[in-house]
């Protein structure tokens, strides 16, 4: 079959045109030798010969098959007639992990739909059906539906914001939901540390597998230390194997405390308390009412930050911004300014907020 054959690096701009005056056929591009690729014409494009070819070569190629876009289609034939609206629409990827709710009426049918799946997504190693999150660490209740190398563990890596973090969705709570607001993050630990004219000590007792910490640790002079910890002893261990990933020269950073131990009580840790500049506070069901008891984690000498998340009422807006000043001032201190905003792309009847505190110890 007649293809074009173009430079790598001109593919998008060829396709482009065949694509606008109907010139390409229905098969995929195809690499050719010296990174060349081949884009195929269908009878009515002009021959090679054309001005229009700005010299490129025709090529007979052997055109490639596209396989099925969906992995619906890829079900046994015996399941083919049963209607498109019973299959689940969407799934949730975890590094290489797919996890996808399985109504009553898709469960006889589960297995064939994993291997579906398997066969669909070549990135895919494990699919398990995903029964909820459960317990004080939020965890998914996962079952395996499907392995493609016989493999069993949820263990896996993904990547946000260029770097690499090991997650467990079976064991540890984590969601690429917060992404955007880890990097706002970033940019106001940036904008406060200009303020402070130093490095920070950042803490973040409820870290899971860290996902705050890879952006902060790899800013310049961002950073001078870290108190890090969580209650679940899993999402402990993952927190320690990725930071061995983040921190190239552990010595840079003093305090560099990893803990396994409820937030709540690093109050009663010397080592804990009186030393970070930043507070970080993620258990959005308890954010606020954990507040009081986290005061002692920070230093009280100038201005401290305090960044946290929280499920609220919408009623209760105003009610629990107030609240959230009061707290500070029953702490010794006064909000010298306070964010207390709604995060969009959360949707529910309740919302989900994101506050902001500078503190100031006058
Ligand atoms: C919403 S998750 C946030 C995790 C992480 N910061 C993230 O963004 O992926 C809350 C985390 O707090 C942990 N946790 C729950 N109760 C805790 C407590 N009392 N003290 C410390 N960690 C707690 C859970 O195990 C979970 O990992």
């Amino acid at each position: 079959m007649r293809h074009l054959s173009v430079p790598s690096h001109e593919t998008q701009r060829w396709l482009t045109l065949c694509r606008g005056r109907g010139w390409l056929a229905e098969s995929g591009v195809v690499a050719l030798n010296d990174g060349q690729r081949g884009l195929p014409l269908s009878p009515h494009a002009p021959d090679e010969t054309d001005v229009v070819w700005e010299g490129h070569a025709h090529l007979d190629v052997e055109p490639t098959v596209k396989g099925p876009q969906r992995w619906q289609d890829r079900l046994p034939e015996e399941l083919r007639h049963l209607p498109d609206d019973l299959w689940p629409s969407a799934y949730e990827l975890q590094g290489d992990v797919l996890m996808v709710k399985v109504e009553p009426a898709v469960q006889p049918y589960e297995s064939a739909m994993a291997s579906a799946m398997l066969e669909q997504l070549p990135n895919v190693r494990l699919v398990c059906a995903d029964e909820g999150v459960e317990g004080e660490f939020r965890v998914r209740q996962l079952r395996l539906l499907g392995s493609r190398d016989g493999s069993t563990s949820t263990r896996t890596q993904i990547k946000e914001h260029g770097a690499s973090i090991w997650v467990d969705p079976n064991e540890v709570y984590f969601s690429s939901r917060l992404s955007t607001q880890r990097h706002q993050t970033l940019e106001t630990l940036k904008a406060f540390r200009q303020t402070i004219g130093r490095p920070l000590v950042v803490a973040d007792p409820y870290a899971g597998v860290g996902p705050s910490l890879p952006l902060l640790l790899a800013a310049d002079d961002l950073l001078s230390g870290f108190l890090v910890g969580d209650l679940n002893p899993k999402a402990v261990d993952l927190l320690a194997e990725n930071l061995r990933g983040w921190v190239r020269a552990p010595s840079r950073f003093s305090p560099s405390s990893v803990v396994c131990n409820d937030a709540l009580a690093w109050k009663d840790e010397a080592e804990l308390c009186g030393q970070a500049d930043v507070l970080l506070v993620n258990l959005p069901h308890d954010s606020l009412e954990h507040l009081p008891d986290l005061f002692p984690i920070l230093r009280r000498d100038g201005f401290s930050l305090v960044r946290g998340w929280a499920i609220v009422d919408r009623t209760a807006l105003a009610e629990q911004r107030q609240a959230l000043e009061a707290s500070v001032e029953a702490a010794g201190g006064r909000c010298a300014d306070l964010v207390f905003e709604e995060v969009k792309g959360f949707s529910s009847t309740r919302c989900f907020v994101v506050f902001q505190v500078t503190v100031a110890w006058d």
